[in-house]
């Protein structure tokens, strides 16, 4: 009874230390690592460094701040290609890796011209194709009475198609086989395209299973990046290498298993450095408390890579009322049993979606959740 009562006086010292805490507000910053990478790396490094890549989802990539658009240029950011449709393109899912989620961004009129629906073939110097964006601007070939003929005027792919058809009946962009490849001009548009969703099939009549890929092409454009000078996006293939946008929030899961109080002590004892602040300050840490229910869901899906299947929160029972660490009274205490039983009297939020918070005992050890918050320099 003695030790009891005890580690309640202790409890309520270490609840009133952090008393005049302002109420915890997610916040979400986009940073650019000093590196170009593929988009598959650069969102493992992402995640490894910050939260994940950066998405419309979760940060407003469209109200990124002139001069920082200015540094980092075209930049790859969390948008793919669905792989269960290929028409589709969605936000990356910050919970559980791979997923992807929310509705389907193809239709955006965010998009610049023709980028997200189609790909178009041309040949290079060596002979071999490479697939770009049907809209850029290219002299083309077309076959023209089974002969290939080469047109100087530099134009879209859909142009470059209908202008071979108004040269001659059954005339073409051009279909190639082994025997004319070699008639080919550098640069040419062939007749070779992908609409979303299909194969690349050629345009005239004659169909041929001919194909010339460059290596690591055809490229099939799967990954999204935003070019902030003219604020569209742009369907890049994944292997290409570019600079990135992350996003990092004021949270830090711990991997570790500690008691409640044990993990209270953890996140009151993390401390670093403030950057870019104008007075000199530091940023401290405590264990979260979520007073505002509305960054609920945020909250539940950061945690997706804890070890264990609940986080501490900082939610405690403690005279009868059920608390936040900062000092803050749960607002609603009836959704917490107000006779928690014996050393139930500790809060954890679930990885799983169970809405709710739910109650255990003080003395397991789990991972658990830490914000972070401004202090100045003196540690107030
Ligand atoms: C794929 O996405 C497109 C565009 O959103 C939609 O029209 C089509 O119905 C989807 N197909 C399937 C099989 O879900
Ligand atoms: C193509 O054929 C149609 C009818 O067969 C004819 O009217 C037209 O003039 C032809 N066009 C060319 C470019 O030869
Ligand atoms: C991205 O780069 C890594 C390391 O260079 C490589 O292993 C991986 O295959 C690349 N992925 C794509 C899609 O190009
Ligand atoms: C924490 O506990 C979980 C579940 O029991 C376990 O899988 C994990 O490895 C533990 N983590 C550490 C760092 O001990
Ligand atoms: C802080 O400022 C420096 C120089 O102005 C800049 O390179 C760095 O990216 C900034 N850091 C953050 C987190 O904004």
């Amino acid at each position: 009874m003695v030790n009891r009562s005890s580690s309640e006086l202790t409890l309520c010292l270490l609840l009133f230390t952090a008393l005049c805490l302002e109420a915890f507000i997610i916040e979400l910053k986009v940073n650019s690592p000093a590196e170009r990478m593929n988009w598959t790396e650069a969102r493992l490094y992402c995640q490894k460094n910050h939260v994940d890549l950066a998405a419309g989802n979760n940060v407003n990539i469209l109200d990124l701040s002139e001069s920082f658009v200015e540094n980092v240029g075209e930049a790859w950011v969390g948008l793919r290609r669905d792989p269960k449709n290929d028409s589709a393109w969605r936000w990356i899912y910050p919970k559980a890796g791979e997923q992807l989620s929310g509705e389907d961004l193809s239709q955006s009129v965010f998009w610049a011209d023709g980028q997200q629906s189609s790909h178009c073939a041309h040949v290079d110097t060596d002979f071999k194709w490479h697939s770009v964006r049907c809209s850029s601007k290219r002299k083309f070939s077309c076959t023209e009475e089974n002969a290939i003929k080469h047109h100087q005027n530099s134009v879209d792919w859909y142009t470059a198609s209908d202008s071979c058809r108004e040269k001659k009946n059954y005339s073409y962009l051009a279909t190639i086989t082994m025997d004319n490849t070699k008639k080919l001009k550098a640069g040419d548009w062939i007749g070779l395209y992908r609409k979303a969703g299909e194969t690349w099939s050629w345009i005239g009549d004659q169909q041929t299973d001919y194909r010339n890929w460059a290596q690591g092409e055809p490229s099939y454009a799967d990954c999204g990046s935003f070019d902030p000078v003219n604020q569209k996006y742009h369907s890049k293939a994944c292997s290409e290498e570019f600079p990135f946008l992350c996003f990092d929030d004021n949270l830090v899961v711990v991997n570790e298993n500690k008691t409640w109080e044990d993990a209270l002590k953890h996140c009151r004892e993390m401390q670093s450095p403030c950057e870019n602040e104008t007075s000199p300050c530091i940023y401290k840490h405590d264990l979260l408390s979520l007073e505002l229910l509305y960054e609920y869901k945020y909250v539940r899906d950061r945690i997706y890579r804890a070890t264990t299947d609940e986080v501490w929160t900082s939610l405690r029972f403690l005279g009868g009322r059920w608390w936040w660490s900062n000092g803050e009274q749960l607002e609603n205490q009836m959704m917490l049993p107000d006779c928690p039983s014996e050393w139930k009297h500790c809060g954890t939020l679930s990885k799983h979606d169970t809405n709710n918070w739910i109650t255990r005992n003080c003395l397991e050890r789990r991972n658990f959740i830490c914000y972070r918050y401004k202090a100045d320099i003196l540690g107030v």
